[in-house]
C-alpha cells in the first residue's frame, strides 16, 4: 500500500483540500483508496458523507476505528489528512508511516514561517535524509499575476526538496470541498486549468511510488 501524508501545522494551508483531491484522483483512476483523517475537526470524512455514492468510491477511516475496516478493504492507497499544529510523538508517528509527504503552503508571510519551521524540523528524521521519504511542496491558492505568487516560488525553490506544483485560487476548490467532490469529478470545461496544474502533481507522484 502506498500512503501519502498531508502535513503543514499551519491551520487553513490547504491539507484537506489535497487531500480530498489527490483521493479524487485515485478512486477516478480506479484505484482502492482510503482517505485516513486524523483531524478530530473531521473535515475529510464530513466531505466523504457529501459524497455522492455514485462518484468513484473512497473509503473513509478515522483512527478511532479498528484498522480491520480498512485493511479488509484492501487499499492499494492511504491518503492520510493530517491535522494543524501537528507536532512531536503524533508527527514522528505520522512520518514513520509516509512514503510520500505533500506540504501545501499558502502565499503568506505567516504561512511561510511555519512552514520554515516545519521543513527544518522534517529535515532532521533519518529517513528523510536518507531519501526514504519523498517530500513535495505544493503552492496553494496560488494567483499568479500577485507579487506574493512570485515570493512564495522563491521561497519554496530555496529548498532541496522539490516544489512541485502551484494550484490556483479558484471558487472551484470551494465548491468542490461543499459537495463532497474534487476536481476530477468536475466537468473538464470548468476545470481545465485546474487539471493542467494537478498533472505536475501526479505525474510526480506515480514517479515516486513506481521506483
Ligand atoms: N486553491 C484554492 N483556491 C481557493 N480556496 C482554497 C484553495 N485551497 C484551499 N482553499 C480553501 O481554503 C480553506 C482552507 O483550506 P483547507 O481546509 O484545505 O486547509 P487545512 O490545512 O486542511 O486547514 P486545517 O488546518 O484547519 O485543517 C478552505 O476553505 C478551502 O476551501
Ligand atoms: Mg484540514
Amino acid at each position: 500500500m502506498h500512503t501519502i501524508i498531508i502535513a503543514n501545522p499551519k491551520g487553513g494551508s490547504g491539507k484537506t483540500t489535497l487531500a480530498t483531491n489527490i483521493a479524487g484522483w485515485l478512486a477516478g483512476k480506479r484505484q482502492r483508496v482510503v482517505l485516513a483523517d486524523f483531524d478530530a475537526q473531521r473535515s475529510s470524512s464530513r466531505w466523504l458523507l457529501r459524497r455522492s455514492e455514485h462518484l468513484p468510491k473512497i473509503l473513509g477511516w478515522t483512527p478511532d476505528q479498528n484498522k480491520r475496516v480498512m485493511l479488509d478493504a484492501e487499499p492499494q492507497w492511504m491518503v492520510i489528512d493530517l491535522p494543524a499544529g501537528i507536532h512531536g510523538e503524533t508527527l514522528r508517528d505520522a512520518v514513520r508511516r509516509a512514503e510520500i509527504i505533500l506540504v501545501p503552503v499558502s502565499p503568506s508571510a505567516f504561512d511561510m514561517d511555519a512552514t520554515r519551521t516545519f521543513l527544518a524540523k522534517l529535515a532532521e528524521y533519518k529517513a528523510i535524509k536518507e531519501g526514504s521519504i519523498h517530500i513535495g511542496l505544493v503552492g496553494m491558492r496560488v494567483d499568479s499575476r500577485t507579487r506574493s505568487a512570485i515570493e512564495l516560488e522563491e521561497f519554496l525553490k530555496q529548498y532541496d526538496f522539490p516544489f512541485v506544483t502551484n494550484l490556483r485560487d479558484t471558487q472551484g476548490y470551494v465548491h468542490a470541498a461543499r459537495d463532497g467532490l474534487s476536481v476530477f469529478d468536475m466537468p473538464r470545461s470548468r476545470v481545465e486549468q485546474d487539471w493542467e496544474q494537478w498533472r505536475t502533481l501526479t505525474r510526480w507522484i506515480a514517479r515516486q511510488t513506481a521506483k
